[in-house]
């Protein structure tokens, strides 16, 4: 399959666990991609200057951090401007600082689901990781696997 990562990430966490998983894919047998949302400036707030395309893809997932308490806004952005995405494969994750996902955690998974269900998809599987939690890898370790058996 190919298979596209879209990820945001300002810090880099967002995108370390993204290519923990991309290895992941890439050993399982597939074509995989990451692309980047980048922004025009170093600020979530400004406009997007790459908004990756998702048609090449037969599965996505996005990732995102969470930013108060919600889907960051670069991601939620992206997500209202890309085409349908309806016969595809949808996956998405999220990380956050905070230790307990109903600390914008949930939320901003809930975003993305609705996101996606308006451009025709149903989210299949997600997953979030709590930076500053004791679980931290297990949480990596769990998306990594659940994500790359396809
Ligand atoms: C502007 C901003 C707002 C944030 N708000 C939250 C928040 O509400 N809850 C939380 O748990 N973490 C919050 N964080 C922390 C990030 O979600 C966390 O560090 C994430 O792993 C960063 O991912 P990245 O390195 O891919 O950008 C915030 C970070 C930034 C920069």
């Amino acid at each position: 399959m190919n298979v596209g990562i879209i990820v945001y990430s300002k810090t880099g966490n967002t995108l370390s666990v993204a290519e923990k998983l991309q290895e992941a894919i890439r050993s399982a047998g597939h074509t995989v991609n990451i692309e980047r949302i980048e922004t025009e400036r170093d600020d979530p707030n400004s406009p997007l200057k790459k908004a990756p395309d998702t048609e090449p893809y037969e599965v996505l997932i996005f990732a995102s951090p969470v930013h108060a308490f919600s889907l960051a806004k670069p991601m939620d952005a992206y997500l209202s401007q890309i085409t349908d995405i309806k016969n595809k494969k949808v996956y998405c994750f999220i990380t956050q600082q905070l230790k307990k996902s109903w600390m914008g955690g949930d939320r901003a998974v809930k975003q993305i689901i609705s996101k996606c269900k308006k451009k025709g998809a149903d989210v299949i599987l997600s997953g979030g990781v709590n930076w500053s939690s004791a679980k931290r890898e297990t949480q990596i370790e769990d998306i990594v696997t659940k994500m790359s058996s396809l």
